[in-house]
């Protein structure tokens, strides 16, 4: 919901613009810190959800490790303030360049997505005389019920290692010396919203986690991933479930004293505190439909292109009226000459004119991350809540 002066401030400035509401992002990771406090659970940010410099470091001062992706990621996380030993470094597909920046920069482990790559960290170790501390990615096969695009932990995707292969694992393990095994990681799919299919994840993790340990491998991280979703119906109902969402991991995982939970959450942390404003360049109105052409485009905001995500579309120029005269359905698209550029159709919205200022909201997690210059379109812009 953006007040008076929120929408005075927007009308101010040039569009289109990643606006970045910073007090609902520490009330949100407050939140969060503070349901895993509880259980004493440990937190890394999946920080491809959202990298801006900002937003970093709210989340670094909240207290959260980083989950990077790319050596990009390690370097950007430490860079921003993040402590080596709390950056956690995970990819199906990391370079031994990547590999051999992130072992000179001591971080905290790498997740391993396959037997080969235990070889390759291994050796790349051995040549710098380090121990590199690793966990193994397990793809658990445990379905996420979530977008096909965005599930992950099935035996037909790419990532992880999968269970038939816990043995070579343990055989490669058992044979490198620059390696310390420190646990086993997991990551299902992103935008769950049924938090039951995390209690068959815990299932598949107490299995995994006892294996290891009958195999001689104390398991001292369990590492269940991230994926908890947000409502995009509703942004403003921006604070996700964190305490059923830990919960349902106290309950169901079995865990010795000695053992870390940790989780690497994106989305749930920065999903609902930004919204991309943009300007209405021209209504076009058809036989059949009505357009709103914006001066945003699947360039700054990939998700609907891509998936057919679901975005809220505001007008906030119309105070929304709840008479039905006056509203009208429209497709809401931007200027890129591609025909899936597209934010939303038949979206009912009070009468909107030239210039009204629109808001795309839930837009802070895998938004400006994605973005491209397709189009030769403009760098990003940037607003920010006063703090
Ligand atoms: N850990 C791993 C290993 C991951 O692959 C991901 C996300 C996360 C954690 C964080 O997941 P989250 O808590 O944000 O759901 N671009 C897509 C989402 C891709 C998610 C990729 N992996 C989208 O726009 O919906």
């Amino acid at each position: 919901m953006f007040s008076d002066k929120d929408i005075a401030h927007f009308s101010k400035l040039e569009t289109p613009f990643y606006y970045y509401d910073l007090n609902l992002l520490k009330s949100t990771l407050n939140a969060c810190k503070k349901a895993a406090d509880v259980h004493q659970f440990h937190v890394h940010y999946a920080m491809k959800a959202n990298f801006n410099s900002k937003v970093l470091a709210k989340i670094e001062a909240a207290g959260f490790g980083a989950d990077c992706v790319s050596g990009g990621e390690v370097n950007k996380a430490i860079e921003v303030g993040f402590k080596n030993e709390k950056v956690v470094f995970a990819g199906v597909g990391k370079s031994d360049k990547e590999i051999n920046d992130a072992l000179d920069k001591d971080i905290f482990c790498f997740n391993v997505e396959s037997v080969q790559e235990l070889s390759v960290i291994n050796e790349l170790a051995e040549k710098k005389h380090k121990i590199a501390k690793v966990a193994i990615r397990i793809n658990p096969n445990v379905d996420a019920h979530t977008h096909a695009n965005i599930t992950t932990g099935l035996d037909e995707n790419k990532f992880g290692v999968n269970s038939w292969d816990m043995q070579a694992c343990a055989d490669v393990l058992k044979v490198s010396a620059n390696l310390e095994f420190i646990g086993i990681h997991f990551h299902i799919g992103s935008q769950i919203t049924n938090l039951d299919v995390y209690k068959n994840l815990c299932v598949r993790v107490n299995e995994f986690a006892a294996w290891f340990e009958d195999h001689g491998f104390k398991v001292t991280v369990l590492n269940v991933g991230g994926g908890l979703g947000i409502d995009y119906h509703n942004p403003n109902q921006q604070i996700p479930n964190f305490d059923a969402y830990f919960k349902i991991f106290a309950d169901f995982l079995t865990i010795k004293p000695y053992q870390e939970v940790h989780f690497e959450l994106g989305r749930a942390l920065v999903g609902q505190c930004s919204s991309l404003i943009s300007r209405v360049l021209y209504v076009k109105n058809g036989k059949k439909k009505n357009f709103l052409i914006l001066d945003v485009g699947m360039t700054e905001l990939m998700r609907p292109a891509l998936y057919q995500a679901y975005h809220k579309i505001e007008n906030i120029s119309q105070p929304q009226t709840p008479n039905a005269e006056r509203s009208t359905k429209y497709d809401v698209v931007g200027p890129i000459c591609e025909s899936t550029d597209c934010f939303g159709k038949e979206v009912e919205l009070s009468e909107t004119f030239r210039n009204d200022l629109i808001a795309i909201r839930s837009t802070g997690a895998y938004g400006e991350v994605m973005a491209s210059n397709y189009n030769l379109r403009e760098t990003l812009r940037y607003a920010y809540s006063e703090e």
